[in-house]
C-alpha cells in the first residue's frame, strides 16, 4: 500500500526540515507545507478515493495518527525555538544594572534662598509676613519719606499700574502695612517679588527681595549691627565679616550700606595671585541697605518717634543665591532651564 507508506514517511521527512528551521516565521511556513490545508497530508488525504474502500478506516486511522506526531514535532521545534529566543534576549540584558530612578525634582535656588534667609530670622524671634505686589502710591513711597518729587518715583524706574497704584519696588512697603496692622514691640521679615523697569546681567524688571523691621523703644544701632553680623555669619559662614558704611535712604536715619567680606577670596581681594573676580579686589561685597527707622516714617504710621525707635534693613535674594551658589548671571535664575535647577538639591 503504496500511499500508507508514504504517508508514513511524512514524520521523518518533518523531523529532517525541521532540523534545518532556524526561525519562528520558518517554523510556520514548514507547518504549512505539512499541515496547511494544501499541504503534504492534506494531498495525500485527497487521494483516499483511490483505495479500495476496505482499506480506507485503516488509512483514516493512519492519517490521524501521523497528523498528531506531525503537531507534536512541531510544537516541539516551536518550543525549543522559544526557549533559544528568550536566552538570546537574556544575554543582551544585565539583571545586575542599577534602576533607573525616577526624577526627582528640586527647590529653585532662589526659594532656597529665601528659606534660608527666614529660617535664620525666624530663630531670632522674627515673624514672617506677607503682602501685595500691586500697592499704592502710599505704602510703597508716600509713607515711606519719598515725597512726589523724590527720583525713585519717575515713571522710568517704577512699573505703574495707573495713577497712584504701582507694582512695589521694594519690601519696604510692609514697613508701612505692618506698623499700621500693630503696634510695637514687633520684628517681623517680609519675603517677596519687586518689580523695576531695569534688565541686564545684574537686573531683571522682577526680583526678590526681604524686608526686615524691628520696632520697640530704645533699639539702637548696636542691635542693628549685632543683627545683621549675626545673620551674614549664619547664612555665609562663621569667618564672615561684617562693616557699616554710611549711606542714604528716604526712610532711615542714619542709613548705612552693610558689606560683608568676599565669599570668594575671604576678604583677601585675590586667589591664587589673581584679582578676586567677585569683589574686583576690594575683598568687601555690598549686601543690604539699612537704618534706623526714619522719624517720618512713624508719623505717618501714627507710631510717636519720641517713644519707640526701630530699625530696617532690605536685601535682595537673587544676590544672596548667586554668591552661596556662585551663579553668575541673574537672568540663569528665571530660565527655568532644568540643567540649571537640578543642581541645587537639598
Ligand atoms: N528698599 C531699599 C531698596 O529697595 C532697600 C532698603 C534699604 C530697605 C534700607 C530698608 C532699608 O529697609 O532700611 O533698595
Amino acid at each position: 500500500m503504496e500511499l500508507l507508506e508514504h504517508m508514513e514517511s511524512l514524520a521523518g521527512a518533518l523531523t529532517e526540515r525541521l532540523s534545518q528551521v532556524s526561525s519562528l516565521p520558518e517554523l510556520e511556513g514548514c507547518r504549512v507545507d505539512f499541515l496547511g490545508r494544501k499541504g503534504r497530508l492534506a494531498e495525500l488525504m485527497a487521494r483516499l478515493p483511490e483505495l479500495p474502500p476496505a482499506d480506507r478506516p485503516a488509512f483514516g486511522q493512519a492519517a490521524n495518527r501521523v497528523k498528531q506526531r506531525l503537531t507534536a514535532l512541531i510544537e516541539e521545534r516551536r518550543a525549543s525555538l522559544e526557549r533559544e529566543r528568550e536566552a538570546a534576549l537574556l544575554a543582551r540584558f544585565d539583571p545586575s544594572l542599577p534602576g533607573r530612578r525616577p526624577w526627582a525634582g528640586s527647590l529653585h535656588p532662589i526659594t532656597l534662598a529665601m528659606e534660608e534667609v527666614c529660617s535664620v530670622f525666624r530663630g531670632m524671634g522674627y515673624e514672617v509676613v506677607s503682602g501685595p505686589e500691586v500697592d499704592t502710591d502710599f505704602h510703597c513711597f508716600e509713607a515711606l519719606n519719598m515725597p512726589p518729587e523724590h527720583p525713585a518715583r519717575d515713571m522710568q524706574d517704577t512699573l505703574y499700574i495707573r495713577d497712584k497704584v504701582v507694582l512695589r519696588t521694594h519690601t519696604s512697603t510692609m514697613q508701612i502695612r505692618t506698623m499700621l496692622q500693630r503696634r510695637p514691640p514687633l520684628a517681623v521679615i517680609a519675603p517677596g517679588k519687586v518689580y523695576r523697569r531695569d534688565s541686564d546681567v545684574t537686573h531683571s524688571p522682577m526680583f526678590h527681595q526681604i524686608e526686615g523691621l524691628l520696632v520697640d523703644t530704645k533699639v539702637t544701632l548696636a542691635d542693628l549691627r549685632g543683627t545683621l553680623t549675626a545673620f551674614l555669619k549664619a547664612v555665609f559662614g562663621e569667618k564672615t565679616r561684617v562693616r557699616f558704611r554710611p549711606s542714604f535712604f528716604p526712610f532711615t536715619e542714619p542709613s548705612v550700606e552693610v558689606d560683608m567680606s568676599c565669599t570668594r577670596c575671604g576678604g583677601e581681594g585675590h586667589v591664587h595671585g589673581e584679582t578676586c573676580r567677585i569683589c574686583k579686589g576690594s575683598g568687601w561685597l555690598e549686601i543690604l541697605g539699612s537704618g534706623m527707622v526714619d522719624p517720618a516714617v512713624f508719623e505717618a504710621v501714627g507710631y510717636d518717634p519720641e517713644r519707640v525707635t526701630g530699625f530696617a534693613f532690605g536685601l535682595g535674594v537673587e544676590r544672596v543665591a548667586m554668591l552661596k551658589y556662585g551663579i553668575s548671571d541673574i537672568r540663569l535664575n528665571f530660565e527655568n532651564d532644568v540643567r540649571f535647577l537640578s543642581q541645587f538639591t537639598v
